[in-house]
C-alpha cells in the first residue's frame, strides 16, 4: 500500500510502457539505498534460532543500482561485476523473484545486474536493500503488483532487514528486525560512512553475544574492564538478579518512546531544550548498539574507527548493525566531509553522505523504466 501510494499510475505513462514493454522489453533501474541502526538491543534467543531485537533502521543516500529485465525464456538470472557476490540460488535478490514469481504466477527469464558499490557484509544491508529494489523493480517490469501484506511477507520470509527497505526513512524494527513501523519522517542530517575492509559475520556475532551472556551473566557490560575482576556491581548482580532481557528491551523502548513524545510534542524534553533535529534528540536519549560489545575486542581497529569518528567532531558515532560499517552523524555537510577526508587518509575507506527521508527515499528510488 505504501510502495504503491508512492508511484501514482499516470494513464498515458502506462499505455506507452505497455507498449514499449512488449515490444522491446527494456531493464527497470532503481536504487537500492543503505541502511544505518540507531541503536540496537539484542534479547534472549527465540526457539527459532533468531534474537528478539529493538533497533531504529535509518535510511541513508548511499546505494547500489540494480537492473531488473523480464525476458523470454525461464529462471534468474544474476549478473555482478564484483566476486564476493553470490550469483545462485543464495543470492537474495534470487530468493526475492523465486517468491514473487510463484506469487505472481508470472512466466519468463528474469535479469537481475547489481551495480555493487555497498559493502558486502557491512552492516549497512547491502544485501537485503537489494533484494527489495529489486522485488519493486519485478513489479514494474511484469506489470504486476504485489499486495502490500505479500511484498511484507516475502520480504520477512527473505531476511530479517528487508521489510525496513519496503518503509524507508526512520523505521522501528522490532521481533527479529523484521516487523516495522514507520516513525516521523526527520529532517536529514550529514553523516560520515567509513567501511573498513572486514566483513563481519552476523550470525557469528550474534553468536558471540550469546557467549558472552553465557560467560557470567551479563558478562564483559558488567565486569572491569582493566583487571577482568568483577565490580562491585556484578559481584551484586551475580549474586541478586540481573537485569534480564526483557528489561533492557524495555528500556530501549522507553528511550525511543520518550524521543517520539519530544518529537511530536513539540515539548522540549526535560527542560533543556531540543537539540538541533529530531534524530540528534534520538540518539543523546543514549541508545547504544549491542553488537559492539562483541564486534570491537574481535576487530579493534573498528573502536579506533569509531573514536577517530568522534575526535573528528561525530555528535554520535557506533557501528551499523553487526559491522564492519562505522558510522558518525555531523552537525555540518563542511565537518562531514573534512571528518571523512581524515579517515580516508588514516587508510579507511569512507564516504560522507545524508540520511534519507522517507519521501526522498521513494523519490530517488526509480532511476528510470528505460
Ligand atoms: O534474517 P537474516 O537472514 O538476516 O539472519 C541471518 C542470521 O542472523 C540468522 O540465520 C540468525 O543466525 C541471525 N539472526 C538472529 N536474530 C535476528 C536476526 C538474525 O539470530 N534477529
Amino acid at each position: 500500500m505504501l510502495v504503491k501510494g508512492l508511484f501514482p499510475p499516470n494513464p498515458r505513462i502506462l499505455r506507452l510502457s505497455a507498449f514499449v514493454f512488449k515490444s522491446d522489453r527494456m531493464p527497470v533501474t532503481v536504487n537500492s539505498f543503505a541502511k544505518i541502526n540507531l541503536g540496537l538491543r539484542i534479547g534472549a534467543a527465540r526457539p527459532d534460532g533468531f534474537h528478539e531485537l529493538r533497533t531504529v533502521y535509518q535510511t541513508i543516500a548511499l546505494h547500489d543500482t540494480i537492473h531488473v529485465q523480464v525476458v523470454r525464456g525461464s529462471g534468474i538470472e544474476i549478473r555482478c561485476a564484483d566476486s564476493r557476490v553470490p550469483k545462485d540460488g543464495t543470492n537474495t535478490c534470487y530468493k526475492v523473484v523465486e517468491l514473487a514469481m510463484a506469487t505472481l504466477r508470472s512466466k519468463g527469464r528474469v535479469v537481475i545486474e547489481i551495480e555493487k558499490r555497498l559493502p558486502v557484509q557491512g552492516g549497512l544491508g547491502g544485501a537485503s536493500s537489494n533484494a527489495v529494489a529489486t522485488l519493486v523493480a519485478l513489479e514494474r517490469a511484469l506489470k504486476k503488483s504485489l499486495s502490500a501484506a505479500d511484498k511484507l511477507r516475502i520480504a520477512a520470509e527473505v531476511g530479517s532487514d528487508l521489510p525496513l527497505f519496503l518503509v524507508g526513512g526512520t523505521v522501528l524494527g522490532i521481533g527479529r528486525g523484521e516487523e516495522v513501523c514507520p516513525l516521523p519522517d526527520l529532517p536529514s542530517v550529514q553523516c560520515v560512512v567509513a567501511s573498513p575492509e572486514i566483513g563481519v559475520s552476523t550470525p557469528q556475532a550474534f553468536a558471540d553475544w550469546d557467549a558472552m551472556m553465557g560467560a557470567g551473566e551479563a558478562g564483559a557490560e558488567f565486569r572491569s574492564s582493566r583487571t577482568g575482576e568483577d565490580t562491585p556491581r556484578s559481584i551484586a548482580y551475580g549474586k541478586l538478579t540481573l537485569p534480564g532481557n526483557s528489561d533492557r528491551m524495555n528500556k530501549f523502548g522507553r528511550s525511543v518512546a520518550s524521543w517520539l513524545s519530544g518529537s511530536t510534542s513539540g515539548v522540549p524534553a526535560g527542560g533543556r531544550g531540543r537539540a538541533e533535529t529530531p534524530l540528534l534528540d534520538l540518539v543523546r536519549t543514549g541508545i547504544e548498539n549491542d553488537f559492539e560489545k562483541v564486534v570491537f575486542p574481535k576487530y579493534p581497529e573498528l573502536r579506533e574507527v569509531k573514536s577517530l569518528l568522534e575526535r573528528a567532531g561525530a555528535i554520535y558515532a557506533s557501528l551499523s548493525g553487526s559491522g564492519s560499517a562505522v558510522y558518525g552523524l555531523f552537525r555540518s555537510q563542511e565537518a562531514a566531509r573534512k571528518a571523512a577526508a581524515r579517515l580516508r587518509k588514516a587508510g579507511t575507506p569512507a564516504q560522507a553522505t545524508t540520511t534519507l527521508k522517507r519521501q526522498q527515499y521513494w523519490k530517488k528510488f526509480l532511476v528510470s523504466r528505460f
